[in-house]
């Protein structure tokens, strides 16, 4: 699909598949990393982070989309009683990892993090 798209949008790209728990690329040789709603299903996601933090070039960045537990406790709580549940039937994907809480853990700096929520009634807000 990535492929595929990137075709259509003239973007030429070099496809290589593999694991982001092993990443077939040499030390410090990427620029940038993207990474996007793949952190919830990554059974180690500890190791995966590691091993984007080595690829990487110095002062390199990763950007990344994910969801992740929530700051309300009423919506955490569902969060981890559903989990059990819910990535047997969606391929692996945990609701409840503090995806902030990974990073930082894998040696990056945060330095920059938006997060949002959905409010009821479909209004959006920042927190
Ligand atoms: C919710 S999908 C997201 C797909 C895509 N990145 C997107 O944004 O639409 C989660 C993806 O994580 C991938 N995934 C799971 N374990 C992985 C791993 N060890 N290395 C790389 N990708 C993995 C799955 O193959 C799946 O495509």
């Amino acid at each position: 699909m990535a492929h595929r798209r990137a075709t259509e949008a003239g973007v030429p790209t070099d496809l290589i598949l593999g694991s982001a728990t092993n990443i077939p690329f040499e030390n410090a040789s990427v620029d940038t990393v993207v990474m996007t709603w793949t952190l919830c299903s990554i059974s180690d996601p500890l190791s995966a982070l590691r091993e984007i933090r080595r690829v990487l070039k110095p002062g390199g960045a990763l950007h990344f989309v994910e969801h992740g537990l929530s700051p309300d406790p009423a919506v955490e709580r569902w969060q981890h009683r559903l989990t059990p549940l819910w990535r047997h039937i969606s391929g692996g994907c945990h609701l409840d990892r503090k995806v902030d809480d990974l990073i930082r853990a894998a040696g990056f700096e945060i330095l920059e993090l938006r997060t949002c929520m959905r409010a009821e009634r479909g209004q959006q807000f920042r927190s």
